[in-house]
Parts: C-alpha cells; structure tokens; sequence
C-alpha cells in the first residue's frame, strides 16, 4: 500500500532482531509509527494480537487468522504448560509448527493465569504455587520455569512472570507485589538460553502513579528490549486506565515497544494508542464473537436482538468476503439455531474489524492526523447506528 508497511527489515541480520524502530511520531497526539522485527517476521506497529490462548485463536483456522491482516498472536504458559504440556509442544517442533502459524508469537508468562484461573495459590520469593482449574494437581511456577516453558514453546517474545494483585488494593501490597515483579524479571532475565526469543518486561504498580513510575524507571534500567503495561483493565473504571498510561508512557523508553496487556475495546485502543502505546492483545474479538456481538463502524451490535429478525442490512459490508454480504438476519438466524457457522464468521468479522482498525490508525499516524481520526471513530460508535 505505501512504503512505511513496508518492513525496512528486508533480511534482518540477526542483531535487527527485536530492535524496534520507531517511523514516524503523529503530529496531533503522541501516537507512535513503528515496527519490531523478529525471527518470524515484521510487525507493523501500533498492532493488536488476536489471542490463541489453547494454541488456537478460537474458532479460527489458521488461514482465517492469516486473513485477517493480524501479523502477531498470543499463546499462553500457563494454558499450554498444563495441557498438553510444553515438553509435548517442543517434542513436535514448537508452538509455531504445532498450530501451524508461520508468523511471530508473543507468549504471556503466567502471571496474569494464575491471578485469574488458578485455585489455592500461594507467592513465595522463590514461585507461585497453585492449583491448575484443570485438574486440581498442585504446580510450582517460578520465574526460571515460566522461562523454560516459554523456551520449550519457542515463542518469539516471552513475557517475564509477574505478581498480578486485584484492585482496588492497599498501597502495601501492591508495592510489595511490584517488588517482587522488578525481581522477577530479572531472574527471567538470568534465566535466558535461546538468543532468538526476546523478553519483555511487564510495569506493574496498581492505580498509583508514583508506584508506576517508579516500576518503570527500575525496569528500564534492565534494558528490556520491550515493555509493557500489565495489572489493568482488572475492573477499573477507564478513565483511571488512561490516567495510569499518562503517567507511564513517558517514562518508557522512547526507543523500546510497549505493549499494554489484555486489552481492550476498540476505543481504548484508541486511547491507548493517542498516549504512545504501540501492542495490545485481547480475548474481545474472539469471545464476544461466540457471543454474538459484532464490532462495527457504529459501535456493538447484538445479534440476538429481536429487532434483526427480519433486518436486511449487511453487518458490515467493509468486512471479510466471507461476512460482507451476509445480513443482521442471517446472524441472528445461525445464533438462534446454535450453528456452529456464527461464532465462527463473527469471530472472523472481530478479529478482522481489529485489524481493520490498527491499519487505520496507522495510516492516520502516517498522515499526521490521528486525532482527528479518532475522533471520527469515537462518534460513530457512539452513534448507535
Ligand atoms: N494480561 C493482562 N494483564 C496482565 C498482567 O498484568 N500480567 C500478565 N503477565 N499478563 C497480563
């Protein structure tokens, strides 16, 4: 399309690997133009990674994934470490060959897992202990072995493991939680045998501004080549979200990625990405796609609704070939009849409309005008159709 998603990467040497390089700064916001390079690939930045949590971005074949324009996607340590375990995955050539997905792959380490899914769990100094939601047996998760796990998958980029604390929290424990990261990650640090996968570090510190800066000044004195912005979107109300980007974002390195983790919403990415960050990963596209709720240009859209019965419009007619001509009525009729067919294909729409999304913004950055582009897009979804 134009010479900026063109990777400037054409056969990367293998010291280019991970090495961000930022294209061009948005001379409305402080949105960011960029691309990292990897031994799989390009990723043209800002992007969003659709999740594959189970070695499967849900509901999607591999080509679907492809299609839709999504460079990057996330496993997961903690899912792949239980089942069917990551000596299993290495034995059959690696994650990417195991799912067959030829692009880069960013794995999270456990640490958000742990705080979300597992049951009984215990944190020592030394590792989390807890009890997998699979089959209640008893798991030791230090930094060291969120390392050799995510070695064994061969992801591209591994996250360090982190101590996620729900919020709202005391001040106490949530520095002490932020402590023990900072630590954490640098015994991932140490931890490191495959020079082909790269670590980022994760800033945590809860909804306190000091305790965030303060993580990210510690971090980056670690020199990770990437950095990202965990322990939100757990229930906060957005706004607090954005404050919490405010304060960090400038403290990062200017010449590193920075990911924020698990979310979000189509308008917090745009949020996210007006105050410089550059990576995002979510389930939404894919579980509110089982869910029949449809992304669109004039916000949600809940195909179950009465009111599609007998609707004629396409859903979206700027989607996939495979979504485009396909009516409100015909989605409501496969989600009504449980057909396996409309989670798919709506799941194909999110991802693709995500996608969509990230190519635009990009473009509006390119051009300068990334304000204004966002505010096209915060009015038409809030227009309601
Ligand atoms: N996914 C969403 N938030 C987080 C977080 O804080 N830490 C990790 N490891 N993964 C996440």
């Amino acid at each position: 399309r134009d010479t900026l998603e063109q990777s400037t990467f054409d056969r990367p040497a293998e010291a280019d690997w991970f090495q961000y390089r930022l294209k061009h700064e948005d001379g409305t916001s402080k949105a960011r133009r960029g691309e990292f390079v990897t031994p799989h690939g390009a990723v043209q930045t800002p992007a969003f990674m659709p999740v594959g949590t189970q070695g499967t971005v849900k509901g999607l074949e591999i080509g679907m994934v492809r299609q839709t324009g999504a460079e990057m996607i996330l496993g997961n340590t903690y899912h792949l470490s239980l089942r069917p375990g990551d000596d299993i995955v290495a034995e059959l050539g690696g994650l990417h060959r195991f799912m067959d997905w030829q692009g880069p792959i960013l794995t999270d380490s456990g640490g958000f897992q742990i705080f979300s899914l597992a049951q009984m769990r215990k944190i020592t100094e030394k590792e989390a202990i807890f009890q997998s939601h699979i089959d209640g047996r008893k798991i030791h998760l230090s930094p060291e072995r969120s390392i050799e796990i995510q070695e064994n998958l061969g992801s591209d980029i591994a996250m360090v493991l982190d101590h996620v604390v729900e919020l709202p929290n005391e001040t106490k424990v949530i520095r002490e939680a932020m402590d023990r990261s900072i630590r954490w990650a640098k015994r991932c640090q140490d931890a490191a045998s495959r020079k082909d996968q790269a670590q980022f570090a994760i800033v945590q510190g809860g909804l306190d501004e000091s305790l965030r800066v303060e993580c990210a000044e510690r971090l980056a004195e670690l020199n990770f080549p990437g950095y990202a912005i965990g322990g939100l979107s757990v229930g906060e109300p957005p706004p607090e979200m954005y404050r919490i980007l405010d304060a960090t974002c400038p403290t990062l390195p200017a010449n590193k990625p920075r990911y924020l983790m698990g979310v979000g919403r189509p308008e917090d990415l745009l949020e996210g990405i007006r105050r410089g960050v550059d990576l995002f990963d979510c389930v939404m596209p894919t579980r509110n796609g089982r869910n029949a709720l449809a992304f669109t240009d004039e916000g949600t859209v809940r195909l179950r609704n009465a009111k599609h019965q007998r609707d004629p419009t396409p859903l979206d007619s700027k989607s996939v070939p495979q979504v485009a001509g396909l009516s409100r009525a015909y989605f409501r009729h496969l989600f009504m009849a449980k057909e396996m067919l409309g989670p798919i294909l709506l799941s194909l729409h999110n991802v693709a409309y995500y996608q969509r999304l990230m190519r635009e913004a990009r473009q509006a950055i390119e051009e300068d005008r990334f304000e204004a582009y966002y505010e096209q897009k915060m009015a038409g979804w809030s227009s309601g159709g």
